[in-house]
């Protein structure tokens, strides 16, 4: 299904940020970290990696995140994408100084 959204032209969700995540990011320590969970077409990850942040967006649609990928290269910053089911997903232990879970 989210393969199937992502296939459309554009971004679903636009290329900016969540409004809350641009308000509170600075409380993620300079430099971090941060997993972005479901993060889809990576808007809020690559915004993230603008700010200094090591960044990690994992989500179930490949699609997704080969354009999460394309908009970084766009912005001229770097992520990681990670193809994975929430469901059996392992976070690791000490692995993250942040975590965002944004929907829209
Ligand atoms: C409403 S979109 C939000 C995308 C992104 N967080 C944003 O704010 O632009 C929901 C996302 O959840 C992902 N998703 C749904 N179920 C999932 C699961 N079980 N594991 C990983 N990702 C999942 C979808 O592929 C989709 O990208």
């Amino acid at each position: 299904m989210w393969d199937e959204r992502y296939s459309e032209p554009g971004f679903a969700y636009g290329t900016e940020p969540n409004d809350f995540l641009k308000e509170e990011y600075k409380r993620i320590p300079a430099g971090g970290r941060v997993l972005c969970l479901a993060e889809g077409e990576g808007r809020n990850a690559v915004f993230l990696a603008e700010q200094g942040y090591e960044v990690t967006a994992m989500d179930l649609s490949e699609v997704g995140l080969h354009k999460a990928q394309q908009l970084a290269t766009d912005k001229g910053v770097t992520i990681r994408t990670q193809v994975a089911d929430l469901a059996d997903y392992e976070f690791g232990v000490n692995s993250w100084d942040a975590i965002i879970s944004i929907y829209r």
